[in-house]
C-alpha cells in the first residue's frame, strides 16, 4: 500500500495527476480515500484516469468516460458532501479557476464507509460548513426541477436530521448521537441530490470556490437564504413543506407563503447560530469580480435544475445580497 497525502481542499487537476502518477509508478490496483469530499473526488478522478485515456479534462460533463473506474473504497470523515456515494466529482482547473464537473455511473465507488466515530475530530468550523453543504443539497434538491417522489422523501428525511442535530454537532463535537444524525442526514441528502440535482446555490458556490479557493460548504451556507428568496415565486409551496417537516405543529396554522418565509428564516438562524452567516466580503470576495462569477455560475450545469433559470443579473443581485 502507498500513501498519497497531497489532496488539497477543492482538489486540482495537478493533484489528481500527481496521485495518478504515483498510482502508476507503484503498480496500484485500486484506491482507498480517507477524508471528506476533496479526498473522495480526487480518488474518483484517479480511478477514472486509471481506466480511461488521459487527459481527465476531456471527460467534463455527464457520462463522458466510457470505462468503469478502477476499484475505489471511500472512507468518509465529513458530513457533508456525500461524495463517498455520489456519481460525480469536482476538480479545479487552476488555469481557468473553474471547478470542472464530471458525472457518470462509471465514477461510483465500489464501497463507501460512513462511520460517525470518524467525524468526532472534525473541528467546529468544518462541522458547520460541511453540515450546511448537506442541508443545501437537501433543500436545493427538494425544489429542483428534476426532483421526484424518491428524492423528495430522502430530502425531507435529511432536513429533519440536519435541523435536529447540526447545531449540537457544532457545539459538542464529541456528541456521537449528533454525529450519527448528521452522517445519516448527509447520506440521505446525497442520495437525493445524486438523483434529483441541486441549483443556483451550488452553481454560484462552485464559481466562488474556483475563483477564491473558498470552502464549498461555507459558500453554500452564505448563498442559500438569498437563492431561496430568489426562488420564492416558484417554490414557496415546497419551502412550506420543508418548514412543516421541521415544525409539523404549524401545518394547519400558517399559509404556505408564511411557512416558506419562516423556513428561510429558520435556515438563516441555524446558519447564524453555527457561525456560517458571514458576508462574502469578509472572505476576500471582491465586488469587481461579480460579472465574472455570474458568467461562471451561468455556465455551471447546476443552474439547469434550479426551479427558475437565472439571468446573469439575477446572480449578480444574489451575490450583492450576500456581500
Ligand atoms: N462529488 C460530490 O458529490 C461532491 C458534492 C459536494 C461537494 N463536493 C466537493 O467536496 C469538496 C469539499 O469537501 P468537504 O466539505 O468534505 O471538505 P474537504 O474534504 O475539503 O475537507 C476540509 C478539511 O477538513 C479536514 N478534515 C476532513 N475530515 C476531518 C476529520 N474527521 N477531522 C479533522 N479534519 C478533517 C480535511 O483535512 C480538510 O483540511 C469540494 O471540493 C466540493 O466541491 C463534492
Ligand atoms: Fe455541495
Amino acid at each position: 500500500m502507498v500513501l498519497y497525502d497531497g489532496v488539497e481542499p477543492n482538489p486540482t487537476l495537478a493533484s489528481v495527476n500527481a496521485a495518478y502518477e504515483l498510482y502508476c509508478q507503484t503498480g496500484c490496483g485500486g484506491i482507498i480515500s480517507l477524508g471528506g469530499g476533496s479526498a473522495h473526488d480526487c480518488a474518483k478522478a484517479v480511478g477514472i484516469l486509471a481506466t480511461n485515456p488521459a487527459p481527465l479534462a476531456r471527460y467534463v460533463g455527464v457520462n463522458q468516460f466510457p470505462n468503469e473506474s478502477a476499484p475505489v473504497i471511500t472512507v468518509n470523515t465529513t458530513a457533508g458532501t456525500a461524495s463517498e456515494i455520489t456519481n460525480c466529482f469536482l476538480i479545479t482547473d487552476t488555469d481557468t479557476n473553474v471547478k470542472l464537473i464530471f458525472e457518470g455511473v462509471n465514477a461510483l465507488a465500489n464501497v463507501a464507509i460512513d462511520d460517525p466515530e470518524l467525524m468526532l475530530t472534525l473541528p467546529k468550523g468544518l462541522t458547520a460548513a460541511t453540515g450546511m453543504d448537506a442541508l443545501t443539497h437537501a433543500i436545493e434538491c427538494y425544489v429542483s426541477n428534476l426532483s421526484f417522489k424518491l428524492t423528495n422523501e430522502l430530502a425531507l428525511i435529511a432536513i429533519r436530521y440536519i435541523f435536529r442535530s447540526l447545531a449540537t454537532a457544532v457545539q459538542e463535537p464529541g456528541n456521537l448521537e449528533a454525529r450519527d444524525d448528521m452522517v445519516y442526514g448527509q447520506y440521505m441528502a446525497g442520495m437525493a441530490f445524486g438523483n434529483g440535482g441541486v441549483g443556483i446555490v451550488h452553481a454560484a458556490a462552485h464559481a466562488l470556490g474556483g475563483t477564491y479557493n473558498l470552502p464549498h460548504g461555507l459558500c453554500n451556507a452564505i448563498l442559500l437564504p438569498h437563492v431561496m428568496r430568489f426562488n420564492m415565486k416558484a417554490s414557496a409551496k415546497r419551502y412550506a413543506h420543508m418548514y412543516y417537516t421541521i415544525h409539523p405543529d404549524t401545518a394547519a396554522a400558517l399559509s404556505d407563503e408564511d411557512a416558506a418565509n419562516a423556513f428561510i428564516k429558520a435556515v438563516e438562524e441555524l446558519s447564524a447560530a453555527i457561525g456560517t452567516k458571514i458576508p462574502l466580503h469578509e472572505l476576500g470576495v471582491q465586488e469587481c469580480d461579480f460579472e465574472l462569477l455570474a458568467d461562471k455560475a451561468l455556465k455551471d450545469s447546476c443552474c439547469e435544475t434550479n426551479p427558475i433559470f437565472p439571468a446573469k443579473n439575477d446572480i449578480i443581485l444574489i451575490l450583492k445580497a450576500a456581500f
